[in-house]
């Protein structure tokens, strides 16, 4: 085994580049989940909403689908992401798209600290998350949706189900916290998975430094 390779932390600005790939499977997790969003604009419009997303990344999921709407303006987005490469990427790209209304902080999504002023709100993006925490803070991050979600919020979450597919217990922690399912996307067993579900609860305030999660790599 070679251990000084498995301590490797993970490169995430490489990991981004297999979306340049239309054939990688991170392609296909990305059209699933712009569709979501897309489609989710169409039922909202025209009212004003915020966006919310954890672990943004480059933001390609959320901003992708922005560049083709000429609603962009009624959209408030907070990206949350740690990498300042990343979040500096995200923030170039708003930019060139002349996105006034995203706003990227380079800010630990694991503490309710960096969402301030951010939520709550209508659409929650847990995209690339939960398979890179634990199982127990997966659990928590879903019982903390009261703070971060407004009335009826939508949370799109992803999952890849490699044995022993953790999915069917995600799914079931979302309906204990009263969330409605609205979709589940998957090719199928040991792939990708998009979640969508309907906060249906009672918000509650932010609390200002209750840890959420912590990243694993
Ligand atoms: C699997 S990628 C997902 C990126 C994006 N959501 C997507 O689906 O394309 C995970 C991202 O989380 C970021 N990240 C890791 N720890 C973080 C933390 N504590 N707070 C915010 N972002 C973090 C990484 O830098 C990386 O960009």
């Amino acid at each position: 085994m070679d251990l000084a390779a498995e301590q490797q932390p993970t490169d995430w600005g490489a990991w981004h580049d297999r979306y340049d790939d239309p054939g990688s499977s991170l392609a296909a997790r990305l059209a699933a989940i712009q569709g979501v969003i897309g489609r989710w604009l169409d039922r909202t419009a025209p009212r004003p909403v915020r966006v919310a997303s954890a672990c943004a990344g480059e933001g390609r999921d959320l901003l992708g689908v922005l560049e083709d709407r000429d609603d962009a303006a009624r959209v408030e987005v907070v990206l949350l992401e740690a990498d300042p490469a990343l979040a500096r990427t995200a923030a170039a790209q708003a930019q060139r798209l002349a996105l006034p209304g995203v706003e990227v902080r380079c800010a630990d999504a694991g503490s309710t600290r960096g969402y301030a002023g951010a939520v709550p709100a209508d659409l929650v993006l847990l995209c690339g998350v939960f398979g890179n925490i634990s199982d127990v803070d997966v659990h928590r991050t879903i019982r903390a949706l009261p703070q971060l979600c407004a009335p009826d919020a939508l949370v799109v979450w992803t999952r890849h189900r490699g044995a022993p597919d953790p999915t069917p217990t995600i799914r079931r922690w979302f309906a204990e916290q009263g969330c409605e399912e609205q979709g589940f996307v998957s090719p199928g067993e040991d792939s990708w998975a998009v979640g969508v579900h309907r906060f249906r609860g009672r918000p509650q305030p932010l609390e200002r430094e209750h840890q959420l999660f912590t990243f694993l790599r």
